[in-house]
This record gives structure tokens, sequence and C-alpha cells, in this order.
């Protein structure tokens, strides 16, 4: 077992990153990475997450980029942001969609929940779901980082959950939470600050 010190460092020098070499990621790397996801922490050990793989040039990919940046656009339309930076930010969203070396979608399966009656629990049963499938996003990042691989986690599915499902015939009870991209990092970006300790923790 690496000592704490070392087992520290890796845990801080993961980085978001969002820009990648063109070298293929093989895919039994990405298997091994969702192989350690899944053995991230889980309330009532359910397991909810559920991970869709899109290949590089995977027709999956091309619909999921078309249909997001449609619906990106509409969005930015409606903000009343100005027409060549709607451009840009489009154009930047597709590109990242169809060149990342590995897509991958995150979903969390609400068939693993318990059912309960009232709105209060059954509140808390679904904040636990999602909890635990963000437990399997970060644990996804901190695998693909032990590969030598980087990747960003972004939210854009949570925006568009139904058209995620339509585009991908998901089931209907899995609920798209996030896309990862992944790759072997053309560069890797200064750390973003932190807050400090005493600003974020109260000893009482
Ligand atoms: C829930 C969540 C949503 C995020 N969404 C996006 C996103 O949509 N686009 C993006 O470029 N980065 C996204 N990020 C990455 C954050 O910007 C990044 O983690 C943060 O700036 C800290 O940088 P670091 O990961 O390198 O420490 C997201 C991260 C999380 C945890």
């Amino acid at each position: 077992m690496p000592s704490p010190q070392t087992l520290h460092a890796f845990l801080r020098s993961r980085r978001s990153v969002r820009r990648f070499m063109a070298r293929a990621v093989p895919r039994d790397v990405i298997a091994r990475v969702l192989d350690t996801a899944r053995w991230a922490p889980s309330a009532h050990n359910r397991q909810p997450w559920r991970f869709v793989v899109l290949s590089r040039d995977g027709a999956a990919r091309r619909a999921l980029a078309e249909a997001m940046t449609t619906a990106f656009r509409r969005d930015l339309e409606a903000d009343g942001l100005p027409q060549n930076e709607i451009e840009a930010r489009v154009a930047r969203a597709r590109q990242r969609l169809l060149e990342a070396p590995v897509a991958i979608v995150l979903a969390a399966d609400r068939a693993t929940m318990d059912a309960y009656p009232d709105p209060r629990r059954q509140r808390a049963e679904h904040i636990m779901m999602v909890q635990s499938a963000a437990l399997a996003g970060l644990q996804l990042l901190l695998a693909a980082h032990a590969e030598g691989l980087a990747g960003v986690w972004t939210c854009g599915p949570l925006f568009v959950p139904e058209l995620v499902r339509q585009v991908l015939a998901l089931p209907a009870t899995w609920e798209p939470q996030a896309l990862f991209f992944l790759g072997y990092p053309a560069r890797i970006p200064e750390p973003p600050p932190r807050h400090d300790l005493d600003e974020i923790v109260w000893w009482r």
C-alpha cells in the first residue's frame, strides 16, 4: 500500500482536464476505470449508477452531440446572448462531445430506490440515490487519474434528461446525471484555488 503522503498527493493532484491528446484509450483501460468506479459506497448498497460508454465514432455519440447542442443553443437564445457568443459556445460544446477520446454518460436508476408513502422520505431517498451516483462519478475520475488519464465531469445531461434518455434509448427509470470526458491529457492545468480549512470547517 502506498504511504498516506503518496495517497494524499494523488487525491489532490486530480485535475479537471478538458483538452486531450488524439491518442485512443484502450477499451480494457476504460473497463478497469468503470470496474473501480462501481466500488464507490452507496445508500443501502443499492449501486444505482449506470454507465453508457459512447464510442468515439459511433452514431450514438453523434446523435447526442446534435441533440444536446440544439437544446443548448435554444437555452442560450432564450437567455438573449449575442449570436456570435452563442455560436462559439455551441461549437465548443459540440467539438468537445465529438472529439473527446472517451465520453461516458452517468445515470442513476430510480428502480433501485426504496419507496415511501410520504414525500419527505421519498425526497431523502432520491437525494441518497443521486449522492451515491455522484460518488461513483468521483471514483471514476480518480480511477482514470490512476491510469494516467484525465477528464472532466460535465453537467449538460442534467438540463436535458429526457432528451438524453430518448437519444440513447435508456430505460424510463434511468436519470441522466453527468457526462464525463476522458483521455490522455494534452496539458495538466494549474490547480484552481480551494477555500482554506478555517473557512469551511467548524470544530465544535
Ligand atoms: C457536479 C459537477 C459539475 C461540473 N460541471 C462541469 C461542466 O459542466 N463543465 C466543465 O467544464 N466542468 C465542470 N465541472 C468541473 C469543475 O469545474 C471542476 O471540478 C472545478 O473547477 C475544480 O477543478 P478541479 O476538478 O481541477 O479540482 C463540474 C464538476 C462537478 C463536481
